[in-house]
This record gives structure tokens, C-alpha cells and sequence, in this order.
């Protein structure tokens, strides 16, 4: 992953996709993360420590709250730069990074994937996203070993290859996507004379499940797609003793290393801010003592999976 200061107001390093297009190393988590006004505040409080990259998704139903923050934060032009001084720092649409995720309800057809995607859109008040995942390998309420998942996904790409090729989305990718569905798309997209390699795959990776990955993170690294990953402090599970003393800034900067990006999620501002500092810490290379992060390599024996399992589905 090669590291790019952004050209943004803010100290938060950039990697490029495939594409060219520049992704923010920290994401703002935002899972569950969906009370008013806590939501709001959390995402006020994000972009005022200097996050620039929140993953969202349909299901988190969170994108009013969000996108009336966003509306806040984003200049409408440039002209109104001088005119509206909030005590919120402002930002450009560019210096924000924002992804959604289409859930695997809405998967049936070009219709009703392009009615979803353009809901997302609407509720954040934006006008293009900067990267749209395909949320989940499966669709809902077909049997996890039936084949029409893999049809279905093959299809539901192909409809995201559209949306970024008309402009609506800078980027687009997968999430919880294996080794083995990586390859059947993959061979899909090969196929074809037009198809678009994901530019990012979103799965759940920190130390008590990453050997499961080694195949996959093979595959993205010959494809150059991205990793990023979700559940990085495994919902905060790392830093409660249970597998001795960890601490998140050893976690994050542990996934840092390992070359992917990270979205980390608190509601907690002085959580924000630590996780945060874990990025730019190590993005000027003050970095936590080698053998503390080589620890985590051996954290368990067997490894643990916080999230669903989409290796079940077919
Ligand atoms: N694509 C998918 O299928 C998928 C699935 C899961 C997650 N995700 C994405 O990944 C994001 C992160 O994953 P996650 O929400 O599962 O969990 P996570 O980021 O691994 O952990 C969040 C938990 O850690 C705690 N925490 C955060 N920073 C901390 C710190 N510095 N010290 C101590 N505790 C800390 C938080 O509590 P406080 O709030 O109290 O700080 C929260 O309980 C999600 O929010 C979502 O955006 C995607």
C-alpha cells in the first residue's frame, strides 16, 4: 500500500485504487451507529478530528443522520467559503471520501439496485458517492447453497459497473467477498472486453482472523484491490484482557502494516481521536515497538470470527 499525504485540509493518508482515485487509510465506522443525536455528533466529531472517510451502508440506517451532518460540513460552493463560518470546519465535497453498500435484499434486478443506490445517495445529500459495495455474497431468502447467489452476484456487478461508469460512484467494490467469489467474479470480468476488477474488497479482518485471509489477500494484491478492513478492534473485544493487553493503536497499526485500510468505529470522542493518532503516528513512522505487534500475530490458536460467515454461502 503505498501512503500519500492528502491534498486535503487534514493529515490523514491516502492510498490509490486501481483507478487512480485516493481512499483515506482510516474510515469512520458507523455500524449501529444510528440514535439521534448521538450520530450526528459522532460524525461532527470525526470530520473535526480529521477523518475524511466514513463507511456507511444502507442497512445501518444511518444515512438521513449522516447526510444532514455531511450537508453541514460540505461547501455548497466555493463562493460560500468566506460567507458561512460555522464553528464546524468546513470541507469541500472532494475532501471527503464516502462509501454505501447495497444490501443483499436488493440484489433482484437493474431496477431495484439503481432505486437503492439512488436512495443512499439522496438521504447522505450527495451527489456522487465515492465508492459502492456489494454489501453481502448471498441474497436474501435463497438457500446459502444455491447457485443463483453466484449468478445474482455476477449480475448485481455488472449493474455497479454501470453506476461508475455513468459517474455516480468513483469507485466500487465487494465486502465479504471469499477467496472463492473473488475468483468466480473475477472470471467474469475477465471475460469481458469492458468488465472493471473491484477497486476494493471490505472483509473482516484484526488478529483473531487473518490466516483465514491469506489466499484472498493474495488474489487482491495481484488485482490490486484493496483490503478494508471491517471490525479491526473486533468489536472493541481485543482491549478487554481476554487475550492479554492489547491496546487499539497496537491493533490498528498491527492491520496498517499488513497494508490495508482501517474502520475503526466508536461513538466515544476520545476514542475517535486515539484511533486516529494511531494512523498519523504511524504515517510519520512513530510506530509501536515491533515485538508488541508482532505479538498479535499469535494471538489465538484457533481463529475467531466476530461477524457472519460468508464462506457458507455459495
Ligand atoms: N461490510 C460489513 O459486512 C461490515 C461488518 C461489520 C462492520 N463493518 C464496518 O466496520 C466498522 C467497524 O467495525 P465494528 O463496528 O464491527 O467494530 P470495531 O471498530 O472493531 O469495534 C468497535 C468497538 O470498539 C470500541 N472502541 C473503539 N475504539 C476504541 C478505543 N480506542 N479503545 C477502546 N475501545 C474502543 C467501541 O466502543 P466505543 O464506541 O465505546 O468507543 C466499539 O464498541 C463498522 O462500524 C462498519 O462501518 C462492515
Amino acid at each position: 500500500m503505498s501512503v500519500q499525504t492528502s491534498s486535503s485540509s487534514s493529515l490523514v493518508p491516502n492510498v490509490e485504487l486501481h483507478n487512480g482515485v485516493k481512499m483515506p487509510i482510516i474510515g469512520l465506522g458507523t455500524w449501529e451507529v444510528n440514535q439521534s443525536p448521538q450520530c450526528e455528533q459522532c460524525i461532527f466529531n470525526a470530520i473535526e478530528i480529521g477523518y475524511r472517510h466514513i463507511d456507511t451502508a444502507c442497512i445501518y440506517r444511518n444515512e438521513k443522520l449522516i447526510g444532514q451532518v455531511l450537508k453541514q460540513c460540505i461547501f455548497e460552493s466555493p463562493q460560500k467559503q468566506h460567507s458561512e463560518n460555522t464553528h464546524h470546519s468546513k470541507l469541500n465535497r472532494e475532501d471527503l471520501f464516502i462509501t454505501s453498500k447495497l444490501p443483499p435484499t436488493r440484489v433482484q434486478s437493474e431496477d431495484i439496485i439503481r432505486e437503492t443506490f439512488m436512495t443512499s445517495l439522496e438521504e447522505l445529500q450527495l451527489s456522487y458517492l465515492d465508492c459502492y459495495l456489494i454489501h453481502w455474497p448471498g441474497t436474501s431468502k435463497l438457500k446459502v447453497t444455491s447457485d443463483q447467489n453466484r449468478l445474482n452476484r455476477i449480475a448485481t456487478w455488472r449493474v455497479l459497473e454501470k453506476l461508475y461508469r455513468e459517474g455516480k460512484t468513483r469507485s466500487i467494490g465487494v465486502s465479504n467477498f471469499t477467496y472463492q467469489h473473488m475468483i468466480e467474479l473475477l472470471e467474469d470480468i475477465q471475460s469481458r472486453e469492458d468488465g472493471i476488477i473491484p477497486h476494493v474488497n471490505q472483509i473482516e479482518y484484526h488478529p483473531l482472523l487473518y490466516k483465514t485471509h491469506a489466499q484472498l489477500e493474495d488474489l487482491c494484491k495481484q488485482h490490486s484491490i484493496i483490503i478494508q478492513a471491517y471490525s479491526p478492534l473486533a468489536h472493541g473485544e481485543l482491549m478487554q484482557g481476554k487475550y492479554g493487553q492489547v491496546t487499539s493503536r497496537e491493533c490498528l497499526q498491527w492491520i496498517l502494516q499488513r497494508g490495508h485500510v482501517i474502520l475503526p468505529r466508536s461513538i466515544k470522542r476520545n476514542h475517535l481521536e486515539e484511533n486516529f493518532k494511531a494512523v498519523t503516528d504511524w504515517a510519520s513512522n512513530i510506530i509501536e515497538d515491533q515485538s508488541r505487534l508482532k505479538r498479535l500475530d499469535q494471538l489465538v490458536e484457533n481463529e475467531v470470527r466476530i461477524c457472519w460467515n460468508p464462506e457458507t454461502i455459495k
